[in-house]
């Protein structure tokens, strides 16, 4: 029988320690998971085990692990309260998803999208990329994730992480607790300089907490197009427009817009109002983000607090699916 946790719901998400956030990862999983903090008990950890299996380089693997727990305590996190851990913190998850592995068909993981499109790219595929939403679903099952916020493209693997832990439940029992995916329909897909979804494998985004130069020559790299600039202009459906309207006012938006439909003003100035408007809203969390991202023992210890937290569950829970299955290890 499922044993009841915390009477608060639990949260729980990843993110991939792959290289710096931009501002489509703010947006859309690090500032709405933050906004939950209150009446819920909040799991983030950095998916450092699911990041190798496409980052090679240790230094690299090791900077974005920082810059993701920076992140999240820049956005106003409160980590005395709620866990913050890294994924390779409690390795148990990988026992975890070899049973799950041991009850899941082949051809299912191959309809994966991420592994059909590592197929169709000839980019080397590895086992790793096949296995990922097996260990995806050993994430959320060990810690008995009540709600699993996500973005639409992850949403795939949390349907499968589901069908994973009724496939051990068949077997075996009641045994895994079944979470629900929390699509947030309102987030919207940020777009990228180059007006494609905005992500890292496209070098087409803008870091958000990058210094405010580099902030501002990413915004004046957005193409627009050459209309003269007496011509009036339309802000609504640009690339500009829709980053406006991530962090003015509707108001400013408004009135941005109505300016540049008079005619008379540049895609350049809307730029820089753009730019202005960002940088109101990041420079403080900049600020802390850095100072956070100088002190790397102390963004240590905060996940080893973390990883604390969440061993208790771990271990609860694992000492319920090694009997289940029928192993006699202990840890
Ligand atoms: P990337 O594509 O840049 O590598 P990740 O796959 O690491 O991003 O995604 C981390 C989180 O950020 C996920 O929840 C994902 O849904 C979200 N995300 C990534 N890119 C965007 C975007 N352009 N707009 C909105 N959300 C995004
Ligand atoms: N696959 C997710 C991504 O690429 C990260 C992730 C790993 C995750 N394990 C998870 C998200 C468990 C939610 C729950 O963004």
């Amino acid at each position: 029988m499922i044993t009841q946790h915390s009477p608060l719901p639990r949260i729980l998400t990843g993110i991939r320690a792959s290289g710096q956030l931009h501002i489509g990862n703010y947006l859309s999983a690090v500032k709405p998971a933050v906004a939950r903090q209150q009446g819920n008990e909040l799991f983030l950890f950095i998916a450092d085990l699911h990041a190798l299996t496409t980052v090679k380089e240790p230094q690299k693997l090791r900077e974005a692990t920082y810059d993701v727990i920076a992140t999240y305590l820049a956005a106003g996190l409160d980590h005395t309260r709620h866990a913050i851990y890294l994924q390779s913190d409690i390795p148990t998850v990988t026992e975890l998803a070899w049973y799950l592995s041991c009850v899941t068909g082949v051809g299912f993981l191959e309809k994966g999208h991420a592994y059909k499109d590592a197929l169709a790219s000839q980019r080397e595929v590895n086992h790793g990329v096949l296995y990922y939403p097996v260990l995806m679903a050993a994430d959320i099952m060990l810690y008995e994730a009540d709600i699993v916020p996500v973005g639409k493209d992850q949403k795939q693997h949390v349907e499968m992480a589901r069908d994973f832990a009724g496939s051990f439940n068949a077997v075996y029992g009641d045994v895994l607790k079944l979470p629900t995916a929390h699509i947030d329909e309102s987030v919207m897909t940020v777009l990228g300089l180059d007006g494609r979804k905005m992500s890292k494998s496209y070098d087409n985004t803008i870091p958000v907490f990058c210094d405010s130069g580099t902030l501002r020559k990413k915004v004046m790299s957005i193409k627009t197009d050459s209309t003269p600039l007496e011509e009036p202009k339309t802000l609504q459906g640009t690339l500009v427009g829709d980053l406006f309207a991530l962090f003015a006012s509707p108001e400013e938006f408004g009135d941005l817009a109505s300016r540049l439909a008079a005619g008379g003003m540049g895609w350049g100035h809307a730029k820089d109002e753009l730019f202005q408007a960002m940088n109101r809203e990041l420079t403080a969390p900049r600020e802390r983000y850095q100072s956070y991202r100088a002190d790397e023992p102390f963004l240590r210890q905060v996940v080893q607090e973390g990883a604390e937290r969440a061993r208790t569950v771990a271990e609860r829970v694992i000492g319920r699916v090694r009997e289940a299955v029928g192993v006699l290890g202990r840890s």
